[in-house]
């Protein structure tokens, strides 16, 4: 399968960076393709009509657009900002919905799109309110959430400032959760 792997975080040393590169060399390793998108290298502006009526959608949303188009299947990991998932992610999902110079209706390249969600985070509920708030997102664009969510809480015990892992407990959990979504 090709999966496109999403980061809401655009930190270096990011915890949910964190869990897509293990994600991501996991996929590549049992023979599946993975591209791991880092946002930080595809600057969009702030979704804005007037922006689209006049030059379309940005180069970076069209890029993104495209691979999330060729994707058999998504997994994002973002944090939880104030109990809801990153507005980078946001700003670029929004982007990415619309149809730029195809003839799709909005979110297309959404629809039935099979996708797993992920989120650490340092606190004690490893960002399950953020989980809940991008399952309803995709839900409404009619994607097709897998059951399970991944959540890792208190994320610095398992992973160095750097994005390192120093503690490898969690990755036969992420090693389920991915084969649930290879599965579905
Ligand atoms: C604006 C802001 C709001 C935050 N709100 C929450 C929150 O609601 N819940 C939580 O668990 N962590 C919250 N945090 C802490 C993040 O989980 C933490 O910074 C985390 O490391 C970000 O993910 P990253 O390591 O992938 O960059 C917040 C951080 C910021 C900057």
């Amino acid at each position: 399968m090709n999966i496109v792997l999403i980061g809401g975080s655009i930190r270096e040393g990011s915890y949910n960076q964190a869990l897509l590169r293990f994600v991501g060399r996991h996929l590549r390793l049992i023979g599946h393709e993975a591209d791991e998108i880092l946002l930080r290298e595809y600057p969009m502006p702030f979704m804005d009509e007037d922006y689209e009526r006049e030059y379309g959608l940005p180069n970076h949303a069209k890029v993104l657009r495209h691979k999330i188009n060729m994707a058999d299947a998504l997994i994002i990991a973002s944090p939880e900002y104030n109990g809801s998932f990153s507005g980078v992610l946001k700003n670029a999902i929004d982007w990415v919905s619309r149809p730029g110079d195809t003839d799709d209706p909005p979110a297309a390249i959404f629809k039935d799109k099979k996708v797993g969600f992920m989120s650490a985070s340092p606190g004690g509920y490893g960002g399950q309110r953020g989980l809940a708030q991008i399952r309803y997102l995709f839900e409404a664009i009619h994607a097709a959430p897998i059951q399970e969510d991944f959540s890792l809480a208190n994320a610095y015990q398992f992973i160095d400032g750097e994005g390192n892992w120093i503690d490898e407990q969690p990755l036969k959990e992420i090693e389920q959760f991915v084969k649930q979504l290879l599965q579905d």
